[in-house]
């Protein structure tokens, strides 16, 4: 099945970024979220990424208002009858995700797929929430998507093979690199990431090595943009230890959250967005 027109739905941090991403591949692409407010955010973050461009000499004023143009910003469901795709980005919260999935199947014709940018809710949940669980499946880019190539496509135990392939296309033509998965805890990228970090973590209590020789010492040798205490700085303590917990449930002992993580949570530090985690973060 060949993508036409799409809707992104939460224009959040990775909302706005995936919808960037598929405007940037020259599709339409709906941007919604539930306060006009929340949408015009949403698209003036998809504004900068395209004028960094513009300021770096990579596309010029007229392309990016061009690709602008194929952004609609929306707070209601009218452009939503004729959308093929469904990439839901609104927050990690099973009933909040499987009320909207149940509205989507409601509104959009019964052809069109959905896809949920979840980080470690299960895929086949949301399917059941609806009344085409053969074409929900997880469409999982990663933070910021205007950059990050990788995106794991998700086969809950509903999804079909012809959904699957039609995401792995899509994948492709926005120029990412899709890889496939089968529903399971954490998916692929999360079980081999929060164990990299979790160790490193667990190293840094052991041993009181300071976060900055470490993430200085991965950074250099390990071929990665940051060290481990940056990256879960970055994505917010309260996130990854949310992560952590659900790794810990699944696969036992071995993704036990360290101590350190808990109690910088349990105090408010979550990193760059409070001002504190790992590091001190100024202005
Ligand atoms: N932030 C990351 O680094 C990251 C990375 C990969 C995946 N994810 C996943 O992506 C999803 C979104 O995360 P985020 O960080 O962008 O969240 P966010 O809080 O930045 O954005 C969520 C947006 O959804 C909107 N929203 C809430 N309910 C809605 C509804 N019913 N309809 C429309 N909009 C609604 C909110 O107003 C908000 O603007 C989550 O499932 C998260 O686990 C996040």
């Amino acid at each position: 099945m060949y993508i036409f027109k799409v809707a992104v739905v939460g224009a959040g941090t990775m909302g706005a970024e995936i919808a960037q991403v598929v405007s940037w591949s020259g599709l339409p692409v709906v941007l919604k979220d539930i306060d006009q407010e929340f949408v015009d955010r949403g698209m003036s973050k998809i504004r900068q990424i395209y004028q960094r461009r513009v300021d770096r000499g990579k596309m010029t004023q007229r392309e990016m208002e061009e690709k602008m143009a194929l952004v609609i910003p929306t707070t209601g469901f009218e452009e939503f009858k004729d959308v093929d795709l469904v990439i839901e980005a609104i927050p990690e919260k099973m009933p909040l995700k499987k009320q909207l999935f149940a509205e989507l199947d409601r509104v959009c014709p019964s052809t069109t797929i959905f896809a949920s940018n979840t980080s470690a809710l299960s895929i086949t949940e949301m399917g059941e929430a609806t009344k085409r669980p053969e074409r929900v499946a997880g469409l999982h880019f990663f933070y910021p998507a205007s950059f990050m190539k990788l995106v794991e496509v998700i086969q809950g135990k509903h999804t079909s093979e012809e959904t699957m392939d039609t995401l792995v296309d899509f994948a492709t033509e926005l120029r990412k690199l899709p890889v496939r998965v089968k529903e399971c805890p954490g998916f692929l990228v999360n079980r081999v990431l929060m164990a990299a970090m979790g160790e490193a973590l667990a190293f840094q209590e052991e041993t009181k090595v300071p976060p900055e020789e470490i993430d200085a010492v991965i950074k250099s040798g390990g071929g990665v943009p940051m060290g481990p205490f940056t990256l879960s700085d970055t994505l917010g303590l309260d996130i990854v230890l949310d992560v952590a917990h659900t790794l810990h449930e699944a696969y036992g002992e071995r993704f036990a959250p360290t101590q350190s993580l808990i109690n910088l949570v349990q105090s408010g530090k979550l990193g760059v967005k409070s001002g504190e985690g790992f590091y001190k973060y100024t202005g």
